[in-house]
C-alpha cells in the first residue's frame, strides 16, 4: 500500500496532512535534512516561495516575534540560479511559448526514435545562434561536458588516429564542469571526488591561463591528446577571467597539435559575459561548445553541445542520447530561449550592467583596499575576493547580504559572486552595490 496522500495546490499542497503553507524555515530546514541527501549547505533561515518580477524573489523567514509562522520579504536574485535564468525568472515569452506549446500545440513529450517537428526549429536556431555546423541535444549542464569528453576521445580514435584507449583530454586546474563521475574526475577539489574513485583515466591537468605550461604539456604528449576541455572564465573557481591574449594563443597551439578546443559555456553563455557565448570575446571559435543553464531559459533543464561537423560526425545510433534531450517541450522552451537571447539583446545588457555593477566594485576597493582585495568578472558574471583573513568571510557577507534583502553567495572561503539576471534593471544592480557596500563596511 502506497504511504504516501498529495492533495491541493500551491501553498495548500497537503502531503500525508503537513500543508505546505504551514511550514516555518526551521521545519523545511529538519525536512530536508531528515529525508534529502544532505548534498548542500543552503543559506540557513529563508525558503524562496515564488518569485516577483524577473530578479525578485520573495522569501520566508522566521518571524521575530512568533517562532511558530514566518514572515516573506523581498530579496533581489543576485545570483539568478547560477546563470540558469540570463533571461530573468518567468520571462514573458518564455512562459507564453511553454503554455501555448502545451494547452494549443499539444506535444509534450515523444522519444527521440519518432521525429518531432520542433527538433527541426531547435536545430536551426541553435546552429543559427552558435555559428556551428551541428547540435545534440542533452539536459544537464553536466551532460554537456560529459559529452564533449566521449565525442572528444572518439574523434581522437576515429579521426586524429590516437592509438586505440590511450586518448588524453586535458582539463584546467581548479575547473568545475559538475557532479558526474566524469566531471568529478576531472575536478581537483577533494570535495567533490573524495571516495568516489577510480577516477576515469586519461585526464591531464594543467594550470588555467598559463599557456607556457599548455604548451610543454602538448609538446610532450600531443600526439594523444585529443581535446582540451576548458571553462572561458572558471565560475565556480570565482570568476577567474584569463589574460586577454590567452585564449587565440590556446586556439593556435590546439591547431597546431591538432588537438580539439572544447570550451564549456554552461554558465558563460547565452550572453552572461557580455557576448552571446564568451569565446567571442577573445575572437576565438572552439571546435566544441558545451551550453546548459540559461539554454533552458530559467524554466527547464536544457543543455547541448554544439560543434564541427567532423566532430560531432563521429556519433553513431546507439553511441549517444537520452530519452529527454531534444524532447519536443525541451526543444520549444530551448528555441525560445535564443529567441530572448537575440531579440532581447541580452549581451549588450549584460556588458551595461556589468559595467555599472564592476565599476561600483571598484569604486567599494578604492574605498576598502584593505578588505577588497580584487574585483573580477566580465559582462554580469561578477566577483570581489577579500583579502584573506578570518574576518573577511564569504559567508558571512552572504548571511549580512541576505538581511539587507539581497540574495549572493560566496564561492570558496572570501570569493563573493555576483550574477543576476541579465534583464535586470541600473536600480536594481545599485541596491546590490549598496547593500555590498554596507556589508563591507561593517567588516
Ligand atoms: C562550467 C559548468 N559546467 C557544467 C556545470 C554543471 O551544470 P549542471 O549543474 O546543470 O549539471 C556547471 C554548473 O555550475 C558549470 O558552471
Amino acid at each position: 500500500m502506497a504511504n504516501v496522500s498529495i492533495t491541493g495546490f500551491g501553498d495548500n499542497l497537503t502531503i500525508n496532512g503537513v500543508r505546505l503553507g504551514d511550514l516555518t524555515p526551521a521545519q523545511h530546514e529538519i525536512i530536508e535534512k531528515e529525508k534529502g541527501g544532505n548534498n548542500y549547505s543552503p543559506l540557513e533561515n529563508v525558503v524562496v516561495s515564488h518569485v516577483k518580477d524577473s530578479s525578485t524573489l520573495i522569501a520566508r523567514k522566521p518571524n521575530p516575534d512568533d517562532i511558530s509562522s514566518y514572515i516573506e520579504e523581498e530579496l533581489i536574485d543576485g545570483l539568478c540560479c547560477y546563470s540558469a535564468v540570463n533571461q530573468g525568472q518567468l520571462n514573458q515569452t518564455i512562459v507564453d511559448a511553454v503554455v501555448s506549446h502545451l494547452s494549443e500545440e499539444k506535444l509534450p513529450t515523444v522519444p527521440r526514435s519518432i521525429r518531432h517537428k520542433y527538433m527541426a526549429a531547435f536545430l536551426m536556431a541553435a546552429t543559427g545562434v552558435t555559428g556551428m555546423d551541428r547540435v545534440v541535444p542533452k539536459v544537464a549542464g553536466v551532460e554537456a561536458p560529459e559529452l564533449m569528453f566521449k565525442l572528444s576521445r572518439r574523434w581522437g580514435y576515429r579521426v586524429k588516429g590516437i592509438p586505440k584507449d590511450e586518448a588524453i583530454v586535458v582539463a584546467a586546474k581548479g575547473n568545475f564542469h559538475g557532479r558526474s563521475m566524469t566531471a568529478v574526475s576531472l575536478s581537483d577539489d577533494p570535495d567533490a571526488y573524495e571516495d568516489f574513485g577510480p577516477k576515469v583515466p586519461g585526464i591531464e591537468l594543467v594550470e588555467y591561463n598559463n599557456i607556457e605550461a599548455l604548451r610543454s604539456l602538448f609538446e610532450e604528449k600531443g600526439d594523444r591528446i585529443a581535446s582540451y576541455l576548458v571553462e572561458p572564465i572558471q565560475g565556480e573557481a570565482g570568476v577567474i577571467v584569463p589574460d586577454e591574449d590567452y585564449w587565440p594563443q590556446v586556439a593556435a597551439l590546439c591547431k597546431e597539435y591538432n588537438i580539439l578546443l572544447a570550451l564549456d559555456e554552461v554558465q558563460t553563455g547565452f550572453g552572461r559575459t557580455g557576448a552571446n557565448f564568451a569565446h567571442q570575446l577573445s575572437g576565438v571559435k572552439p571546435d566544441l561548445m558545451g551550453c546548459g543553464k540559461a539554454a533552458g531559459g530559467g524554466v527547464l533543464p536544457v543543455s547541448f553541445v554544439a560543434g564541427r561537423n567532423d566532430v560531432i560526425g563521429v556519433l553513431t545510433p546507439g553511441s549517444e542520447g537520452s530519452t529527454f534531450g531534444g524532447y519536443p517541450l525541451g526543444a520549444v522552451v530551448a528555441t525560445y530561449a535564443i529567441k530572448v537571447l537575440v531579440d532581447d539583446r541580452l549581451a549588450d545588457k549584460a556588458r551595461e550592467r556589468g559595467d555599472q555593477l564592476i565599476g561600483r566594485f571598484n569604486g567599494m576597493k578604492e574605498r576598502f583596499p584593505d578588505k577588497v582585495k580584487s574585483v573580477r568578472g566580465k559582462g554580469l558574471l561578477t566577483a570581489f575576493e577579500m583579502h584573506d583573513a578570518p574576518a573577511l568571510d564569504g559567508h558571512h557577507v552572504s548571511v549580512a547580504l541576505l538581511e539587507k534583502g539581497v540574495y549572493a553567495k560566496e564561492t570558496h572561503h572570501s570569493t563573493v559572486r555576483v550574477a543576476p539576471a541579465l534583464t535586470i534593471s541600473a536600480d536594481q544592480i545599485d541596491r546590490i552595490a549598496d547593500a555590498v557596500e554596507s556589508v563591507i563596511e561593517t567588516l
